[in-house]
C-alpha cells in the first residue's frame, strides 16, 4: 500500500506550510534526524536500533539447500518515533540489492551490521511506513561472545536459523534487539520434497514446477531471536491439546524415534503449565528436532521451541515454560536474561517435585551445598556473579542466569509459601503478557503483591550481591 495523499484544505495548508518553514523544513521535508544505530543494550550495544518501532515482518524467502544459497525480500512495517532523516536496520552478512520506503528507492549504505537507510522523504513522528529491503546470497554462520554458533546453521538436508542473541541478523534485516517485539508473516519457498517450518501456525502451502511453498502467520508479538525458519525433510505430525490447541511437530528422520515418546508428552506438558503459569500465550504449540552442523543447544524460538536432537522432558518441560516466560514476557535488554532463565529452570524443579523426582527444596539444597553437579568448579561457577549482572555477553547464558536465577525464585516461595508463589508466577506472566519487563519491574511486582513482607535481603543478596550469600 503506499502513502495516501491527505486531503487538506487550502488555509490550513498555508499554515502548515508556513509552520514548517519557521521550523527550518520545508517542501522536501527535511527536518528530521536520523536514529540512532543502536539501543545501548549494556551487552549488545550495537543491536537494535533508534527511532522506529516495528510492527509486522513480511518475510519472503526463497532457498536452495543445494547451494545455501538464499534470495528474499523483507517487509518491514514499522512506526516512527521521531522525525527521520535515516534509520538503521541491523544486517549481516548477505547482499542487499535494493531498499524502497513507501515504494520509493531509498539511498542506502552498509558498515558492518548496520544497514543505514535514508527514505527520499524524511518521515514524520507517528507515522506508519513500510521497507522493503531486497537481498540474497549464503547467510552467516555467527559465533556468540561465549565461542556458540547461531545465526544460519547447515544441516544434513537444509538449515535452520537460531536467533538468541544476534543470530536473526544473518537471515533478515531488523530492529534486532529483544524490546521491539512484532507479529510476523514468513513465506518459503523450497524444491519440492523438502520441508519449511517456521513459527506461527501454517496458512498456506502449494507447490508449482517443483518448488513447495508454505506460509507461517505468527500475530502475536515475536521478539527478533525467537523466530525460526527451519529447513529439511522432517518427520511432521500434526494435532490438538485436549483445549483444541494446534501441536505441529517437526522431526529430523533420525531423531524420530527417540523423539516419539517424550514429544508425544507435549499436551500432557501444556496442560500442566496452563495450570502453573496462566492461559498459553500463543495461538499453536510444538517442537522441532534437527541436526544443525555446528550447534548442540535447545532454544525456545517461539510457539515450537527447537532441539538439536530428542529432548529429555525437563528440558521439553524448559522450553515450553519459555513461551510464558521470555517468549511472552521478554526481557527488556540482554541483562534481564534470568527472567527467562530462572524461571524456565524453575519450571523444571517444579516438574521434578511434582512427578516424583526430588523436591524443588532439594535442588536448592544441593546446589547450595555444591554437590549439586559432578565437578567441584561447576558447583562453584554458579556463584561466579549475580543473576541480575551477568559478567558480560560471554556469560549471560551461565549456570549463575539459570541455576542461581531459580534459586532466587525459591527464596521468594520460601518466603511467601506455596500458594502465593504460584499466584506470583501466574501473576507475572500476566501482568507482561505480550510485552516486556526487567528486573527492576519484576521485584516491584513482588513487593506490590505481597506487601506486607520484606524482600530486600533476597534482592540484596541472590539477585544483585557478588559471592556466595551466607546461609540464613
Ligand atoms: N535460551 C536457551 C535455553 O535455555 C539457551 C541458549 C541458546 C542461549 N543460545 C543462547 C542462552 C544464547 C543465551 C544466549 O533454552
Ligand atoms: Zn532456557
Amino acid at each position: 500500500m503506499s502513502r495516501s495523499a491527505p486531503v487538506v484544505p487550502a488555509a490550513l495548508l498555508a499554515f502548515a506550510l508556513t509552520l514548517s518553514a519557521c521550523t527550518g523544513g520545508g517542501d522536501d521535508g527535511a527536518k528530521g534526524t536520523p536514529g540512532s544505530p543502536g539501543l545501548r543494550d549494556p551487552y549488545f550495544p550495537k543491536m537494535g536500533n533508534g527511532g522506529y518501532d516495528v510492527t509486522h515482518y513480511g518475510l519472503t524467502l526463497d532457498y536452495h539447500p543445494d547451494g545455501n544459497h538464499l534470495r528474499a525480500t523483507a517487509v518491514i512495517t514499522a512506526r516512527a518515533k521521531q522525525d527521520l532523516s535515516a534509520f538503521d536496520l541491523d544486517l549481516k552478512g548477505l547482499d542487499v540489492k535494493g531498499v524502497t520506503v513507501e515504494g520509493e528507492e531509498a539511498r542506502w549504505n552498509r558498515a558492518g551490521q548496520e544497514l543505514t537507510v535514508r527514505p527520499k522523504e524524511d518521515l514524520d513522528k507517528g507515522e506508519t511506513f513500510r521497507t522493503t529491503v531486497r537481498y540474497s546470497g549464503t547467510p552467516e554462520t555467527i559465533t556468540d561472545p561465549d565461542g556458540s554458533e547461531e545465526g544460519w546453521l547447515r544441516t544434513g538436508d537444509g538449515a535452520l536459523a537460531l536467533g538468541e542473541p544476534t543470530g536473526s541478523m544473518a537471515w533478515f534485516p531488523g530492529n534486532h534487539h529483544p524490546s521491539d517485539k512484532a507479529s510476523y508473516d514468513v513465506t518459503v519457498t523450497v524444491p519440492e520434497g523438502v520441508q519449511a517450518v517456521s513459527n506461527g501456525e501454517l496458512t498456506k502451502e502449494s507447490t508449482k514446477k517443483g518448488r513447495t511453498t508454505t506460509t507461517w502467520h505468527t500475530a502475536e508479538p515475536m521478539a527478533s531471536y525467537l523466530a525460526t525458519v527451519a529447513i529439511g525433510r522432517y518427520d511432521i505430525r500434526r494435532s490438538t491439546t485436549p483445549d483444541g490447541l494446534p501441536v505441529y511437530v517437526a522431526v529430523d528422520p533420525s531423531q524420530a524415534k527417540a523423539s516419539r515418546k517424550v514429544l508425544a508428552r507435549i499436551p500432557e506438558i501444556m496442560t500442566w503449565s496452563e495450570d502453573i503459569f496462566g492461559p498459553y500465550p500463543f495461538s499453536s504449540t510444538g517442537a522441532i528436532v534437527d541436526r544443525p552442523d555446528d550447534a548442540a543447544y535447545a532454544l525456545e524460538t517461539q510457539n515450537r521451541p527447537f532441539f538439536p536432537g530428542a529432548p529429555d522432558t525437563e528440558l521439553l518441560v524448559h522450553e515450553l515454560a519459555h513461551q510464558w516466560y521470555g517468549d511472552s514476557v521478554t526481557p527488556r535488554t540482554w541483562r534481564d536474561m534470568w527472567l527467562n532463565e530462572g524461571f524456565a529452570t524453575y519450571a523444571e524443579w517444579l516438574w521434578q517435585e511434582e512427578h516424583g523426582g526430588r523436591t524443588a527444596q532439594q535442588v536448592f539444597d544441593a546446589l547450595y551445598d555444591g554437590d549439586y553437579y559432578q565437578d567441584r568448579t561447576d558447583d562453584e561457577a554458579i556463584w561466579a556473579f549475580p543473576p541480575a549482572k551477568p559478567s558480560s555477553a560471554a556469560h549471560i547464558s551461565d549456570s549463575p542466569v539459570y541455576e542461581r536465577g531459580a534459586m532466587v525464585l525459591h527464596k521468594i516461595r520460601q518466603k511467601t509459601g506455596d500458594n502465593t508463589f504460584r499466584t506470583l508466577l501466574r501473576g507475572w506472566a500476566t501482568a507482561h503478557r505480550h510485552g516486556n519487563a526487567d528486573t527492576a519491574e519484576f521485584t516491584a511486582y513482588v513487593e506490590r503483591q505481597v506487601p506486607d513482607e520484606d524482600f530486600s535481603g533476597i534482592w540484596k543478596e541472590w539477585l544483585y550481591g557478588d559471592g556466595k550469600p551466607g546461609r540464613p
